[in-house]
């Protein structure tokens, strides 16, 4: 019986709600005696709202299921008897971690609101007064906006019938620069005065980027093209002791703090003396190459997105950076042609999304033979296929697995992997 929001050594009054041939699931309604790992959750909106499922799992044990979770992964999937894994990394700061995120507008009776999907439905939003994982000056933000909407009269967009106009609120922020970004998603048409929504932001001092998209499809996304309506194209944050452009569609660790602990791994477990050509593969604005380029002789970057590119390019120049290269596409696809311009890496570093060394990939990154690989990985599960696949056909030991927590309360975890031939 698997029981959503019960807890190891709870007592609860739970309702069934699948009954297969196997197991059952069920839902706690009620917590009868609280496990000893059960702590109360601050935020107000916990349980509903869909962002946090483990506000109520006391942090410590939080940490034991992540590192617990890495550790199966490679023993059950990698096939590693005694995985050579590390401590997990805990978390600098358990809550307002996050220097990016997202909102959706909702109608209420008064006026619009914006807020986070409900937990388990995309039908539903929860107006947010509080979120425990922004910081106050993203809380305020948010707040604000939602007053101007009403103050405007304007309707929020209605995902069932596509009706009203305001869809998303996208608020990034520099951490160690103490800038922000401020992205408006609408339908289409010009249904507010930009002058005064500019006004209203501008009582931020913080605020240094304002930017409007226009979403013209159902789908619910914020990664559209915008225009920017007042101040810098892009904010500043700093990573390492570097500076970064942050653009609204560009990605960027949302967790600050711990990129910097994540990226300080990767440049431990890649073991540099400086005379290194490393490859730095889903390089996305160039972060962990350019951190490691200080180090090293070259660093070549190959990432999809074309904007990113753009920005490691632009990242490159703002720290005077002159080793390091970057290049749009696909790591399945270019690897031959990289080898051609860059010659054999020492050193590859892999940061794939979720999927993994997926398609070609995970052939062409083991075709390099490059003696080390820094594998970054945000998915366990792929991590540890990945890393059976590169020892049966390529011939690479696991060395070391260092998991880091960048997102308490949710169930994800980072992991630092160091593999060698
Ligand atoms: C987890 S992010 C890592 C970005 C960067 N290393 C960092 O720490 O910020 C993964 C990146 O891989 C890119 N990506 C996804 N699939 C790709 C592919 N097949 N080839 C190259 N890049 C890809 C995504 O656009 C994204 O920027």
């Amino acid at each position: 019986m698997f029981v959503r929001r019960g807890l190891p050594g709870d007592r609860v009054r739970a309702r069934v709600t699948k009954v297969k041939r196997n197991h059952a699931e069920a839902l706690a309604v009620d917590v009868l005696s609280p496990g000893p790992q059960r702590v109360d959750a601050p935020c107000a909106h916990y349980p509903a709202c869909g962002g946090c499922r483990f506000q109520d799992f006391a942090y410590e044990a939080q940490l034991e299921q992540k590192q617990r979770q890495v550790e199966d992964s490679l023993r059950r999937i990698g096939g590693i008897a005694e995985p050579p894994l590390e401590e997990i990394v805990p978390a600098e700061s358990i809550f307002h971690y996050r220097n990016k995120l997202e909102y959706s507008f909702t109608q209420t009776p008064s006026g619009p609101a914006l807020g986070f999907h409900k937990a388990g439905r995309w039908d539903e939003v929860l107006e947010i007064e509080r979120c425990w994982l922004t910081s106050d000056l993203g809380n305020a933000i948010r707040n604000r906006v939602r007053d101007w909407a009403r103050e405007e009269r304007l309707v929020a967009y209605s995902q069932a019938d596509g009706t009203g106009y305001l869809r998303h609120l996208v608020v990034r922020e520099g951490v160690n620069t103490g800038q922000a970004l401020v992205v408006l998603v609408t339908a289409p048409g010009e249904k507010f005065e930009r002058e005064r929504f500019v006004e209203v932001l501008r009582g931020f001092p913080e605020v240094r980027s304002i930017h409007w998209a226009v979403n013209d499809t159902p789908a619910e996304v914020t990664n559209v093209p915008s225009t920017l309506l007042w101040g810098e194209d892009a904010i500043e944050e700093e990573l390492l002791g570097l500076r970064y452009r942050v653009r609204p569609n560009a990605f960027l660790q949302t967790n600050t703090k711990m990129a910097e602990r994540l990226y300080g791994a990767a440049i431990e477990f890649a073991g540099l003396t400086g005379g290194e050509t490393i490859y730095d593969l889903y390089c996305g604005i160039g972060t962990i190459g350019l951190s490691m380029a200080a180090h090293a002789l070259t660093v070549w970057g190959v990432e999809v997105e074309e904007e990113s590119v753009a920005c490691a390019l632009e990242n490159a120049d703002l720290n005077g950076i002159t080793n390091a290269a970057f290049y749009a596409g696909n790591v399945g696809q270019v690897l031959e042609e990289l080898r051609d311009r860059a010659g054999e890496p020492d050193v590859v570093v892999v940061d794939p999304p979720r999927a993994g060394l997926a398609g070609k990939a995970l052939k062409r990154v083991g075709e390099t033979g490059a003696p080390r690989l820094v594998y970054v990985s945000c998915n366990p599960t792929t991590l540890a296929g990945d890393t059976k696949r590169l020892h049966e056909e390529y011939g690479y030991e696991l060395l070391r697995a260092r998991p880091v927590d960048m997102f308490p309360h949710t169930p994800h975890v980072e992991t630092v992997a160091l593999l060698a031939r």
